[in-house]
């Protein structure tokens, strides 16, 4: 059977069939023809460059409010033969969560979002809806003393989030969110309800870090809430090259991994226009959370840092909660319920890519890649390095499907962004980031060149968009993301979905014989 685009009716028809409630169910479904639709569809694409008239657009959007709806969904796109696009925060680089090229519905869990914290369990149930800045804000309502190691941008979707990793200021005490994923509930591609124990711990397993939209639509996660202290110390120092930052990070490289667990200093690398003639100024900002207060602080910045000369005045105490706060970029007296924003206000055209660094990069190194970021002329040109070591380094490669454990120095995230223009514009952008990307291959991780899935990137490689993709294929990316974890990955997804209906660019293959 294939859908008519101009029936989508027999596509509701059969979505009324097979959900509990039925008279609900047409409320939920967004069509071309519906006026909120757009509005609907636009509300969490995050980068603007998907936010275009041209960029595919779904046959509808189903937005669940109970499981039987994302049930009936999934056997509905089978029985039409139609692609489906599960779709949480939207946050997804490549827009994979709601663009497809071939005919495709959505289903967005923007109101499959409760979130239950329970304080004496110190754990919480959280639906995929719920965006991470909804989850350390309920969290925080009932306690001062506990936390959730994930993301630093509020906005992200606690469902592709957690699905490929989710990193924070806290990675280098706790880990990752997926390493304090203690249960979970899934929809599999017949349409059962599983839990960790009737999904199994090799379901269980690929769902944590597997990457998003490969093995089922998770509806909801249990985490166990890691503890904080109540009061954290944060600051953030700017040096430019002229104030040596060129050496500061040299030198970040040599230590970052050897710091305490409790202190997280990511570098985050920049060019800006910094005069009225154009004149580009390279900063390197050292932005830092410390589980503690100021003085012990300021006592391993002395003793292991000297020449960052950290003092006092640079140094703020403050709750956890408000670190959350401060790593967003709010200005400080905004309410705590912007923790509960959505959508966020600062959206960009962007392309990102990532590496990870297992030895430090010479200073002549470090100087090329200045070099580069003056060709980034218009754009904004940023790296963001992230230095692991710590819980990171202890838990073992396999035991998660995310790889990237001891041994890892550091990961950086690069980044070009702009605000306006059209594909003429965009491509520029993107091909400085490509080069930039192959200058940078003689520093950073080989065979594979590793990449965290989390930052999404088409480039390292694509399944086919029709069809089976083979094994060998899927491993040009696949290996990057995951290492040795990708063939088991591939031997889950040939258990649970052999006839890989969750299927998009990126999503892991069975083996086809
Ligand atoms: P989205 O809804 O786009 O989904 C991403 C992928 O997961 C898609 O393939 C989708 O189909 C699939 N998926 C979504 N929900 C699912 C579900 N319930 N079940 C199964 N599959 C599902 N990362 C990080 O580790 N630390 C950070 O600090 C940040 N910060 C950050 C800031 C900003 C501004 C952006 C745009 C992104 C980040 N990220 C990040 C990256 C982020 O973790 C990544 O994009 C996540 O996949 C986003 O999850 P969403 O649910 O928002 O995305």
């Amino acid at each position: 059977l294939a859908f008519a685009m101009n029936t989508p009716e027999n596509f509701l028809q059969c979505l009324s069939l097979h959900s509990e409630n039925a008279t609900s169910i047409s409320k939920l479904v967004y069509t071309p023809i519906n006026s909120s639709y757009s509005s609907v569809l636009d509300i969490t694409i995050q980068n603007l460059r998907f936010l275009t008239p041209s960029a595919p657009k779904p046959l509808l959007i189903v937005t669940p409010l109970h499981v039987s709806h994302i049930q009936a969904a999934i056997i509905c796109s089978r029985q039409y033969g139609v692609q489906m696009r599960i779709r949480s925060g939207g946050h997804d680089y490549e827009g994979l969560s709601y663009l497809s090229k071939v005919p495709f519905v959505i289903v967005d869990l923007v109101n499959l979002r409760s979130i239950a914290v329970d304080v004496e369990d110190e754990t919480a149930w959280v639906q995929s809806g719920a965006t991470v800045g909804e989850l350390y804000y309920r969290i925080a309502e009932k306690s001062k003393t506990l936390g959730f190691p994930a993301g630093v941008c509020p906005t992200v979707g606690v469902g592709g989030h957690f699905s490929g990793g989710g990193y924070g200021t806290m990675l280098r005490k706790y880990g990752l969110a997926i390493d304090n994923v203690i249960d979970a509930q899934l929809v599999d591609a017949q349409g059962r309800l599983l839990d960790r124990e009737s999904m199994g711990e090799d379901l269980f397993w690929a769902i944590r870090g597997g990457g998003g939209g490969s093995f089922g639509v998770v509806v909801s996660w249990k985490v166990k809430l890691v503890p904080v202290p109540s009061t954290v110390t944060v600051f953030t120092l700017r040096r430019t090259l002229e104030q040596h930052a060129t050496k500061l990070v040299h030198q970040w490289q040599l230590i970052g991994n050897e710091l305490p667990n409790d202190l997280f200093m990511r570098v985050i690398l920049q060019s800006y226009n910094s005069g009225p003639n154009g004149t580009r100024t390279m900063q390197a900002s050292f932005n830092t959370l410390y589980l503690g207060g100021v003085n012990a602080l300021l006592e391993v910045t002395r003793s292991s840092f000297p020449d960052l000369n950290v003092t006092r005045q640079d140094c703020t105490e403050m709750s956890w909660i408000e670190s959350i706060f401060y790593f967003a970029g709010f200005p400080s007296g905004e309410p705590l319920e912007v923790l509960l924003n959505r959508s966020s206000n600062t959206k960009l055209f962007f392309k990102h890519k990532s590496d990870y660094v297992k030895e430090p990069i010479p200073k002549s190194g470090l100087e090329g890649m200045w070099e580069r970021f003056f060709e980034e002329d218009e754009g904004m040109a940023q790296m963001i390095w992230n230095h692991y070591g710590g819980k990171m380094a202890e838990i073992s490669e396999s035991a998660l499907p995310f790889p990237h454990r001891a041994g890892v120095l550091y990961k950086i995230q690069h980044i070009t962004a702009w605000t306006d223009g059209g594909n003429e514009v965009a491509s520029k952008h993107v091909s400085w980031i490509r080069s930039f990307f192959s200058y940078m291959a003689r520093y950073v991780s080989k065979s594979p060149r590793e990449a965290y899935i989390n930052y999404r990137d088409l480039d390292i490689g694509t399944n086919n968009v029709k069809g089976d993709t083979d094994y060998k294929r899927a491993s040009a990316w696949g290996k990057k993301y995951f290492k040795n974890n990708f063939d088991r990955l591939v031997r889950v997804k040939t258990t649970v979905d052999p006839s890989n209906f969750f299927q998009h660019e990126q999503s892991i293959p069975p083996f086809s014989f």
